[in-house]
């Protein structure tokens, strides 16, 4: 089997991760419900998480992350805490329906919304940002990169304009946390959200957002906090204002294992690798005739620029995209995933709402062999 779906989650993960989760599981109690040594050392395993996820992002206090999850919960937390009615909200059509999604939902109720279109690469057209804004805008809430082109957005200019206009900035960063060097107080990042089995390379049920000081998220999920028991109101003291309930201490065992592997092997080599072996694929078959690939890589020689992430989006002619990555899987024991990618706007933009599209999303842990034998995979499926 070749595993080329890692933007969907990444399959092979360090194998200290397994071994975090298994050994958390034996000896993790319940994190601040008590004060013997299981519950200890779960809070100590939870506490040592944030810490370490401060430090991937540049964010000074570990106590602003929260965890959730996944991403989409994260986002859902975000966007249905920090919107009125009345309020218009900027946002872009590269988004996953984990974020156009609890948007729509807070269109319901009043809230308004305004959409950058994107060119025919799928890049977003930023001079619109000007003219979308009004009164009464209060934030832009945007992808870091889209997880059917691979794109990665300029999220320095977007920030920047953001400032200027004293919009926050929410960003999604299913795509890129992990591999894309992020830092928070450069990027000018009021809420960043994460998820942890992706680029992160931890195990599902991870995930979370990051909240800027000064920023008040009220939770849509209340109940248990392990403090303030006889009050009747959640704490509002981050994170416990956003996490009710037991955390999932086993899975963020493991994601603070990935975060040490992540450290210890660098995400720049990471990046690297992945992006090599992008770069290999797209040029072995960007001159297939009947390929049509969807991003931008008209930058894809530019060495160390970071503006796309290790996801390839093609179709084979009008073939159905669910027929073809049923030929690879079949014929070739190649795992990608076709359809609509939960990127509805993005499918619009290319025209391909029917036929959807076939993404190969690469890990460092996969090779230029397999690499080698997708490129043959897609040439004589074209032919
Ligand atoms: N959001 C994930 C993907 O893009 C699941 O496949």
């Amino acid at each position: 089997m070749i595993y080329f779906d890692n933007a969907a989650t990444t399959l092979q993960k360090p194998p200290q991760v397994e071994e975090a989760v298994l050994r958390a599981m034996r000896t993790l109690g319940n994190a601040g419900r008590g004060a013997h040594e299981p519950t200890l050392q779960a809070a100590r395993e939870i506490y040592e998480t944030r810490v370490a996820l401060a430090e991937l992002f540049h964010i000074s206090d570990p106590m602003r992350i929260a965890f959730t999850s996944n991403a989409t919960e994260a986002m859902n937390t975000a966007i249905s805490g920090l919107f009125c009615p009345g309020d218009h909200v900027v946002t872009t059509v590269c988004e996953h329906n984990s974020v156009l999604r609890p948007l729509y939902r807070m269109e319901q109720y009043g809230v308004e919304l305004s959409f950058l279109q994107a060119d025919r690469n799928g890049l977003p057209d930023y001079s619109q940002l000007e003219t979308l804004c009004r009164r009464n805008t209060k934030a832009i809430v945007m992808t870091h990169a889209s997880n059917l082109t691979g794109n990665v957005n300029d999220l320095k200019r977007v920030s920047a304009f953001a400032k200027e206009k004293g919009l926050l900035l929410v960003t999604d960063a299913a795509q890129t946390a992990g591999i894309i060097p992020i830092d928070v107080q450069e990027l000018g990042i009021d809420v960043l959200c994460f998820t942890g089995h992706k680029g992160l390379l931890g195990p599902q049920g991870t995930g979370g957002l990051y909240v800027r000081s000064g920023i008040v998220i009220p939770s849509f999920k209340v109940g248990g906090s392990g403090v303030h028991s006889y009050d009747r109101v959640h704490p509002d003291e981050m994170p416990t204002a956003l996490e009710a309930g037991t955390l999932n201490g086993h899975g963020i065992a493991g994601l603070r294992a990935a975060l040490g592997y992540l450290k210890q092997t660098g995400i720049e080599q990471i990046y690297e690798k992945e992006r090599k072996l992008a770069d290999r694929f797209v040029n072995g078959i960007r001159d297939i005739p009947g390929v049509t690939l969807y991003g931008d890589f008209s930058r894809d020689d530019a060495a160390g620029s970071r503006n796309r992430v290790a996801i390839v989006s093609l179709n084979i002619r009008d073939e159905d995209s669910a027929a073809v990555a049923d030929w690879l899987w079949e014929d070739y024991g190649i795992c990608v995933r076709a359809g609509a990618h939960c990127a509805p706007l993005m499918h619009r933009t290319f025209g391909t709402v029917n036929q959807g599209a076939v993404r190969f999303s690469f890990s460092h842990y996969n090779t230029e062999e397999e690499i080698d034998l997708a490129i043959r995979a897609v040439r004589e499926l074209a032919q």
